[in-house]
């Protein structure tokens, strides 16, 4: 039988910690984050893993957290990295794991959101603004099709979100 968890997927700065931390106060249910239980795993931050380790060894450790999960969780909202969801064996691993909403973003919101960032590696550097206009015209298809319910975010407050989300999910 398939979990009853929520899983928030989308891209960087589309707000899958705030909108997550506002449904899990609303459902009454525990959160997970597979970015911060990245970071507790490997006993350092994410802009690290990526410099010491590479991009490919922190994507494996995302598959294993991700399998750990199935595991473990059960009426949870579970935000995701915003890669995650790219491997075609992640995606396979969500559908299992339970409900997938994905939150759409506009590159505007990323872009006035992310402005300084520096824990994100993937958008470090020069032509941020390009990088994040290229990356959701990949993304987004994928994203889409992963979910089950997609939510479009910009300009709307956290806990409209989150409402509208559990009136989609039927919770
Ligand atoms: C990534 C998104 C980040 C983090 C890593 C890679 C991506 O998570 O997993 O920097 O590939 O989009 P957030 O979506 O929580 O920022």
């Amino acid at each position: 039988m398939m979990k009853k968890n929520l899983i928030l997927i989308g891209f960087m700065g589309a707000g899958k910690t705030s909108v997550g931390q506002a449904l899990a106060g609303k459902l009454g249910w525990p959160l997970s984050d597979t970015d911060q239980m990245i970071e507790n795993e490997a006993g350092m931050p994410i802009a690290r893993i990526f410099e010491e380790k590479g991009e490919q060894a922190f994507r494996e450790i995302e598959t294993a957290v991700l399998k750990r999960l199935i595991q473990e969780a059960d009426e949870a909202v579970i935000s995701v990295g915003g890669g995650l969801p790219l491997r075609e064996e992640n995606r396979r691993l969500l559908d299992t794991l339970g409900q997938t909403v994905f939150l759409q973003v506009k590159p505007e919101t990323v872009i006035a959101r992310l402005a300084g960032d520096t824990t994100r590696p993937l958008l470090s550097g020069d032509h941020v603004e390009e990088r994040v206009r290229e990356l959701l015209v990949y993304r987004n298809p994928i994203y889409r099709d992963a979910a089950g319910i997609t939510v479009d975010v910009d300009g709307k407050e956290v806990s409209r979100i989150a409402e509208e989300i559990c009136r989609e999910a039927g919770l």
